[in-house]
């Protein structure tokens, strides 16, 4: 299969996204109403959700997830309707649609409203934690060697402007247990250690930690506990009061489907005060003494997209309709249908196979050098967009089907030489 674009093709394609879209159209309210027991046609239908052409399936969600087809309308309607009239009388019909959205998503992530701040992405939420939270020189941070750069080497510049230590942790490929890794990162703990800070699932291994575990050992120390969620939200049931950390990040725009550029900040009840906010937009009067008991002073964050707000409360709602529940068990089922083909197909797994260490990031080895060349004709020969992050990344979700997964095995099958040279 090679695909390549013409004008011809592109003009095919987005005739074959309208018609995509009319069956979407339908198909929306029927999604609530299909029993799981429906099996591939009740996920048949929720790809249908999406309008992404076969040729460019979808299979990078750690990086970027396309967002359901209702919500990308939901975002082209509001804005025409705030482009078409921008005046503050007609704007105004928007005004409860930041609180709306909010209260839907904390409660679908077992938190309070006030304990949540809809901000721009995870990025934005981890660097209202690495330069939020007060710090003496001296002062330790304890962070696993995964993190993103955004709670990475993000804590590399904080500590070079304040004299702090950042402490790495570093864990097995495959840990032979929970408690190994706790363990790693309570002896790199010490009494001037301020703050843990790991990713739930990691974006460049696919392993996942025991994030309850961690957050009881650092809170049980009095040290705050920050978890990167961006391979998290969206993909998996999410109790954050159960989860028991102190902060919590995460992106719209990746498993959670929804709009681009909106992401959460979780602060636990409490734990706001300590925290300075970083933006401090327009809240409506001017203080000069900041309102800082909650987290809601996170999402001064000056003018916001309504449009995508809005579309946010709409995405929740969808995830309410297929559940979270559903939602977590399918890409687990796709994750582990994918591992198991890619290694018949020879490839050595970065992930653990064991679906409890890991979420829907699914990492192979591939030398450095080959893989570009790998991924590209991931994408130009199978139609399938993977990325390149620690090896080749595979992340299947709901959207996928199990012939897109098998689509995904039979193009690592093809190139079984430079996987391995
Ligand atoms: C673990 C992790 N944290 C943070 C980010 C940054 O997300 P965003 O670009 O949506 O801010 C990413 C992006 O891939 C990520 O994988």
């Amino acid at each position: 299969m090679v695909f390549s674009i013409t004008r011809r093709s592109i003009l095919q394609q987005a005739t074959a996204a309208a018609a995509v879209a009319t069956v979407a159209n339908g198909a929306i309210q029927n999604i609530a109403k299909a029993q799981p027991s429906d099996g591939e046609a009740y996920w048949q239908l929720v790809r249908r959700q999406f309008i992404f052409p076969e040729s460019a399936v979808p299979m990078n969600s750690a990086n970027l997830c396309p967002a359901f087809q209702s919500v990308a309308e939901k975002v082209a309607a509001v804005s025409r309707i705030v482009d078409y009239d921008v005046s503050l009388n007609n704007r105004a019909q928007f005004n409860d649609t930041l609180s709306a959205a909010r209260a839907k998503v904390a409660a679908q992530i077992g938190a309070e409203p006030d304990e949540v701040a809809l901000v721009r992405n995870t990025s934005e939420a981890n660097s209202t934690i690495t330069n939020g939270l007060d710090f003496r020189a001296g002062d330790e941070i304890v962070i696993w060697d995964q993190n993103h750069v955004t709670n990475n080497e993000a804590w590399d510049i904080r500590a070079k402007r304040y004299g702090l230590k950042v402490v790495r942790v570093a864990v097995p490929r495959v840990p032979e247990s929970d408690d190994q890794v706790v363990e790693l990162f309570a002896k790199a703990c010490n009494d001037r250690t301020k703050i843990v800070t790991f990713t739930e699932v990691s974006n460049v291994s696919g392993l996942r930690l025991p994030a309850k575990k961690l957050a009881a050992m650092a809170r049980g120390r009095g040290i705050h506990c920050h978890v990167d969620g961006a391979q998290s939200w969206g993909a998996q049931v999410l109790d954050l009061h159960d989860m028991g950390c102190d902060s919590f990040a995460g992106s719209a725009h990746k498993w959670f489907m929804g709009p681009k550029e909106v992401g959460i900040l979780y602060v636990r009840s409490g734990r706001a005060p300590g925290i300075w906010p970083n933006i401090i937009g327009y809240t409506g009067e001017i203080k000069v003494e900041l309102d800082l008991k909650n987290a809601l002073k996170f999402e001064t964050l000056g003018q916001r997209d309504d449009a995508a707000i809005a579309a946010l409360g709409e995405t929740a709602e969808l995830h309410d309709q297929i559940s979270p529940e559903r939602i977590e068990t399918r890409i687990r089922e796709l994750a582990s249908l994918l591992k198991a083909g890619l290694k018949e197909a020879g490839a050595t797994l970065v992930t653990p196979e064991d679906p409890k260490m890991s979420g829907g990031v699914v990492i192979i080895e591939v030398p450095k050098d080959n893989q570009k060349t790998v991924a590209d004709a991931m994408y130009s020969k199978f139609g399938i967009a993977a990325s390149t992050s620690g090896g080749l990344r595979l992340c299947p979700h709901v959207y996928n089907t199990r012939a897109h997964v098998m689509r995904a095995i039979q193009g690592v099958t093809s190139m079984r030489d430079l996987i391995k040279a």
